[in-house]
């Protein structure tokens, strides 16, 4: 194999607690937000699966991390569920403590580092009821259970971060009516996105005064992951293309990335949003929080660009103004199960921009990944997955990686999205990322994927190096 992967670079896999653990009624775990819509609406779900399944990781942890070590990976990022650490007076419910306790030593034991992220899109449904991001007490809920869990497992956890992917709440919950509670207020949206960012914030300030008490390792880090869609539009732009781009941008990447890297939000984004109405509310004292946002590290999730250009309409059918509308460019590679175009080099143009815009930010790729439907098509008289398109998916993108490496970008890792097949929000099972099998039907049995061989193979020739 002519791929050389840079020296120090990990490679590992990543999951979230929600997708992967099923057990939702198991040691005083309380109701998340998930369960309430798989139970009001299952019907959203595909096939009807609710978020009741995970893929049974509670019960098969050791299994798991066994088999990610066999695989040669190094790393693994999971989420601890807010509803499984909390109770509803907000103290530690010590049968959820016990659990991630368990799997931090089965990962210690196993040599697997574990980083470890406090929210994947899984809040407690009694704080959704509560007005979820929209209300203050509920970032303040949020910032207690990360005290919680700094101060827990301080000493066993090295790699922390505060949040997966803020920016897919506002959009998806708030502005685009795709997630319950089905909004599309684009105001709300932005008070949403607001909030996240104090919460991000303020847990990051707990981080750092848990390590000033010698809670914590002292190698521990804090970062924050986000799916930073590198943004283009058509080539010929006029200048109200280039001006969505500046909003797309600002409010998707430039948001987060001056938040972590600066302890700021993007000045020229939030006069655009006062001037049109769409400022959020804030209070005196907020800038001081949010200073505090910095981060020691980054971690970027990529699966497709962001395509945009001018709207058609200036205003949605709320009366809120459009900034963008989406581009379909003519050549675009597409991943059709899934219905995202398929870009590698938009994972080197975003290390280009870390390197030029953030050089002080190191980060890794934190998930990366091929969603394939009805892949039993693809098995073979041995009965194993044949996912030459993953295998090709994820050599691209590593060879753009390696590119952006060697032209300066700070990349430290990779990790692959959904490692072992796991549920997918309301796609539930329908487009399966694993390079391990999962049998739904077969008591959640593990089985390789043609491209499990291939990624041991590729970092076993790492090791000869
Ligand atoms: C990322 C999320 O956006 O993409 C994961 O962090 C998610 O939770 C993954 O599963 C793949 O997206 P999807 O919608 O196909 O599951």
């Amino acid at each position: 194999m002519e791929r050389k992967i840079p020296k120090n670079f990990f490679i590992g896999a990543a999951m979230s607690g929600p997708q992967t653990e099923g057990a939702w009624k198991t040691g005083g775990r309380l109701e998340s937000i998930w369960d309430t819509w798989s139970q009001e609406r299952i019907s959203d779900f595909y096939n009807k699966v609710g978020s009741y399944v995970g893929n049974n990781f509670y019960e098969k942890y050791e299994e798991d991390i066994r088999l990610m070590k066999s695989l040669g990976l190094d790393s693994f990022r999971t989420s601890m569920q807010w509803s499984r650490l909390m109770d509803q007076n907000e103290k530690m419910n010590p049968e959820g403590a016990e659990f991630y306790h368990k799997v931090i030593r089965c990962a210690e034991e196993e040599k697997i580092e574990l980083f470890m992220n406090l929210y994947h899109f899984d809040m407690p449904t009694y704080l959704f009821k509560k007005g979820g991001w929209e209300n203050r007490e509920v970032v303040e809920a949020y910032v207690n259970y990360a005290r919680t869990a700094f101060r827990e497992f301080g000493k066993e956890i090295r790699y922390w971060f505060t949040f997966n992917e803020p920016i897919v709440e506002p959009d998806q919950r708030y502005r685009n009516g795709f997630w319950y509670p089905f909004l599309k207020d684009a105001k709300r949206g932005m008070q949403v996105q607001y909030h996240i960012s104090l919460a991000h914030a303020l847990a990051v300030r707990e981080f750092r005064k848990a390590k000033e008490e010698g809670l914590m390792r002292e190698d521990a880090k804090i970062g924050l992951i986000n799916c930073f869609a590198p943004p283009y539009t058509k080539e010929n732009p006029t200048p109200e293309d280039l001006e969505a781009l500046r909003m797309e941008d600002g409010i998707n990447n430039r948001w987060w990335l001056d938040l972590v890297a600066e302890g700021h939000l993007p000045e020229d984004v939030l006069k655009t949003l006062s001037e049109c109405g769409l400022m959020p509310e804030t209070r005196p004292g907020d800038e001081e929080v949010l200073k505090e946002g910095i981060v020691d590290w980054l971690g970027f999730n990529y699966y497709h660009p962001s395509r945009i250009q001018a709207p058609a309409e200036k205003t949605d059918e709320n009366g809120y103004p459009k900034f963008s509308d989406p581009y379909v460019w003519p050549e675009a590679k597409m991943n059709v199960w899934r219905g995202w175009e398929i870009y590698p080099k938009g994972i080197y143009d975003f290390g280009m921009k870390m390197k030029n815009e953030y050089p002080n930010l190191k980060f890794f790729v934190s998930e990366n990944g091929m969603g394939v439907e009805h892949e039993d098509r693809f098995r073979n008289e041995a009965g194993e997955i044949q996912d030459d398109y993953r295998i090709e998916f994820v050599s691209e993108h590593l060879d753009w990686i390696f590119k952006s490496i060697e032209d300066g970008a700070q990349c430290l890792g990779y990790h692959y999205w959904g490692l072992i097949d796991n549920w997918s929000w309301n796609n539930a099972f329908k487009n399966r990322y694993g390079m391990v099998e999962v049998d739904l039907m077969g008591n959640y049995q593990r089985k390789l994927k043609k491209s499990a061989g291939w990624i041991k193979q590729l970092i076993a020739e790492r090791e000869k190096n």
